[in-house]
């Protein structure tokens, strides 16, 4: 079968890694008899390079009339001056808008080899941590107006619809009935009102799942539980802005944000499949990225936009067979030795046969 993708290797370490995972497609796709077509999408900073513009509404339109999309990374300092709304990652914000992607899946799992570069204790990580953490996408404050002059006076505005709250919600449950059923919602409802109604919405959906335990945390404090005691986690549900800074401290305890892929998903098969780390622009070029997140990121591509499960498990253990066999790029070697980008990506092309 043909599957159409829409590539966005953006800014940064983006085409570095983007590249190697078109390499660990095309192998899946001679084995198991696919044809992944890449459309290439120009989004970001080098599509305000080329257009004047982060993301111009036919790179959009290719985006749409794909069966995926696939993006790596946008942004950096060259357009850092910029006003919010010209900005790189505004393009990424009107593609999520866009495609109507509300739901982030990121999943922070610990591969027990990668034991040595997680900076918390071993008997706190323990064996086999797998945490779910699910992150509202298109609402909250990076959707709502912005205002002021940027000088004297700034505001963005935090709001969230129960609708919006609700689908995401019913997802953590029905995820949490397929683990180890219990969700843990995150949220600030001692101060903020769009927190209240978080809560109150949450408790509502979960009268329909009465087999799945639900707990209810501060951000705050839920920040700091995932380095005390990350074993009591298991679907951890919460708002675009608190997912977003949440989600980057639990890559650390998988050893690497260079680990952690993500799938964004909406009311359709159509899917945006990126990791959670950014262009790394201290890297770009020197060939020392971690292209794992974006490799695993194809994995979530197969699963969640063309049910391919066997294939997104083959790329799985193919990863786990390279870190088992002792490979590591410069972020999870722990001061050891280290390989390049595209030595990692060698490797794991070699464990797909
Ligand atoms: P970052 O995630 O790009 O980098 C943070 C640190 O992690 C850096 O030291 C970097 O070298 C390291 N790192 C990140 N990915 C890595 C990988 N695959 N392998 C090895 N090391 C890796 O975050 P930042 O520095 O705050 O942001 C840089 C730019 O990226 C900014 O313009 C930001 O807006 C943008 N950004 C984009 C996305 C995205 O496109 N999805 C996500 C986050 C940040
Ligand atoms: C991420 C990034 C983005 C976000 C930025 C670049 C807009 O940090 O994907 O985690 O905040 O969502
Ligand atoms: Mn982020």
């Amino acid at each position: 079968m043909e599957y159409k993708i829409a590539r966005i290797p953006g800014d940064g370490i983006g085409p570095e890694i983007s590249e190697e995972a078109v390499r660990v497609l095309n192998r899946i796709g001679e084995l198991y008899g696919h044809t992944f077509t890449c459309a290439e999408v120009d989004a970001g900073g080098i599509a305000i390079d080329k257009y004047g513009d982060p993301l111009p509404e036919e790179q959009l339109e290719i985006c749409r009339k794909s069966d995926a999309v696939l993006l790596a990374a946008v942004g950096g300092e060259k357009w850092d001056d910029l006003p919010v709304d010209k900005r790189p990652e505004k393009g990424l914000l009107r593609l999520r808008g866009g495609l109507g992607l509300f739901a982030n899946l990121r999943p922070a799992i610990i591969y027990s080899e990668l034991k040595a570069a997680c900076p918390l204790k071993d008997e706190i990580v323990g064996d086999n941590l797998d945490i779910l953490i699910l992150r509202e996408l298109t609402g909250d404050v990076y959707f709502g107006e912005r205002g002021g002059d940027d000088i004297t006076y700034s505001s963005d505005l935090m709001n969230y619809h129960d609708y919006e709250v609700e689908r995401i919600a019913r997802l953590a449950f029905e995820s949490a009935r397929k683990r180890d059923k219990k969700v843990t919602s995150v949220d600030k409802a001692n101060v903020l009102a769009t927190s209240r109604l978080w809560r109150n919405t949450v408790n509502r959906v979960a009268k329909d799942y009465p087999d799945i335990e639900l707990n209810h945390m501060y951000v705050d404090n839920a920040a700091m539980q995932l380095v005390r005691n990350p074993r009591q986690f298991d679907v951890v549900v919460t708002g675009n802005l608190f997912g977003d800074i949440l989600t980057d401290e639990a890559s650390m305890i998988t050893g690497s944000i260079g680990m952690l892929p993500s799938a964004s998903l909406g009311s359709t098969k159509l899917g945006m499949y990126e990791p959670i780390h950014g262009s790394a622009p201290d890297i770009a070029g020197t060939g020392k990225a971690n292209p794992i997140a974006m490799i695993l990121s194809c994995a979530m591509m197969l699963r969640y936009s063309f049910d391919l499960e066997t294939e997104a498990q083959a790329i799985e253990a193919a990863v786990k067979a390279v870190l088992k066999n002792g490979a590591r790029t410069a972020d999870i070697a722990a001061g050891g030795k280290s390989i390049s980008t595209r030595e990692m990506s060698d490797l794991i092309l070699a464990e797909l046969k």
